[in-house]
């Protein structure tokens, strides 16, 4: 039930491949790709080419398809979002924020046979919820103001991850409930008390010797978690 991605914002770009199927060794369940265009987030990362180039590694030794979770900071959104579907991603999400027609944007992406989800920074509402909810497959919370890996979690998220549960509870839907930034294995667990599934970390994991060993105990963290 609880999923850990962790973000290639981390990872060495020179060996991306190898650390992909590194990170998928170690337990990853969803590989997490934060694509950065220098407008809606001051930082430049990796787009399409880099994400098909990857694809073939997103796979488990046992021949198990692994997610490709792609996280979309720029704008406009629409025409990047079909490379990427073209590219493989699986999922795909975006910050309403960034695109004028945002009911258009998640019918695209679905439209691409991707997950489609929408993206909330720390002092964006969730109010259009109100109005998309049943297109949308997952919500991802920024603990973190998008644009950089390393970052320290915002407290602030905990309260809005409850507002989202309850939103994802009271449609009856399989909706998925994402967070992302500055998440370790010491704040995993109050993560999840207040409702989340799905856990994005970059530094946390990339930076630590052993990935296997982070990965291991974010699970038993979460396994403890009330
Ligand atoms: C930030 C990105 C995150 C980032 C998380 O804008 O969306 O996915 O890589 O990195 P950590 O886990 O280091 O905060
Ligand atoms: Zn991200």
């Amino acid at each position: 039930m609880y999923t850990i991605a962790p973000s290639i914002l981390s990872a060495d770009f020179a060996t991306l491949g190898s650390e992909v199927r590194a990170v998928i060794d170690a337990g990853a369940d969803w590989i997490h790709f934060d694509v950065m265009d220098n407008h809606y987030v001051p930082n430049l990362t990796i787009g399409p080419a880099v994400a098909a180039a990857i694809k073939p590694y997103c796979v488990t030794s046992d021949g198990q398809a692994v997610p490709l979770d792609v996280h979309l900071m720029v704008q406009p959104v629409d025409a990047l979002a079909e490379a990427f579907a073209n590219a493989g991603a699986d999922l795909i999400t975006f910050h309403p924020d960034a695109e004028t027609h945002v009911d258009r944007t998640l019918q695209l992406i679905k439209d691409q046979g991707c997950k489609a989800g929408l993206v909330f920074n720390p002092a964006m509402p969730l109010d259009v919820l109100d109005w998309v909810i049943d297109k949308v497959d997952i919500i991802l919370l920024m603990s973190v103001n998008p644009g950089f890996g390393g970052q320290c979690f915002l407290e602030s998220t905990y309260r809005k991850i409850e507002q989202a549960r309850r939103r994802i509870d009271s449609t009856g839907r399989d909706i998925r409930l994402e967070v992302d930034g500055g998440i370790k294995a010491d704040n995993i667990a109050l993560v999840a008390s207040a409702g989340a599934d799905t856990f994005v970390a970059g530094s946390a994991i990339f930076n630590a010797p052993d990935y296997t060993a982070v990965i291991e105990q974010m699970r038993s963290n979460l396994a403890a978690a009330k």
